[in-house]
């Protein structure tokens, strides 16, 4: 399987980056403190593919959260199209669009209206030690 080392801390809040690994795409996003906050408050409502934000972040090598980046497989789970987002349309949760068929992604990337059976999936990945990097 192949990898990919993308420094995180040069992002701008508010925005992504865009990586292919192995030919599949993955988002990298920089989340405002209202997106995280917006990620954190809809943990207790009823979604269709529950996970709360927390549990898809990855931990640092110091066991802290970072809870401004966000890392998700960038395949919507209906049919695979890529969703847009920061700068383009985030639909109605504010986190990324599928204008495929009209799928709407949170700010955590969990699925909260439209077809997509599953919320965008977190890959395995770790930050170097620093924290500045992280190898997806
Ligand atoms: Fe994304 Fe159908 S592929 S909504």
């Amino acid at each position: 399987a192949s990898s990919l080392e993308v420094p995180v801390n040069n992002i701008p809040e508010g925005s992504e980056v865009r990586v292919l690994i192995g030919g599949k795409p993955f988002f990298i996003r920089h989340r405002t403190p209202l997106e995280i906050q917006q990620a954190e408050a809809a943990d207790s409502e009823p979604m269709r593919d529950q996970e709360t934000d927390d549990s898809r972040l990855v931990p640092m090598a110091d066991g802290t959260l970072n809870r401004a980046i966000l890392i998700v497989s960038g395949s919507c789970t209906h049919l695979g199209c890529v969703p847009v987002g920061p700068g383009s349309n985030t639909g109605d949760y504010g986190g990324w669009y599928c204008p495929c068929h009209g799928s709407h992604y949170d700010t955590s990337g969990r699925i909260r209206k439209g077809p997509a059976p599953l919320n965008l999936p977190v890959p395995t990945y770790e930050y170097s030690a620093d924290g500045s990097s992280v190898t997806i």
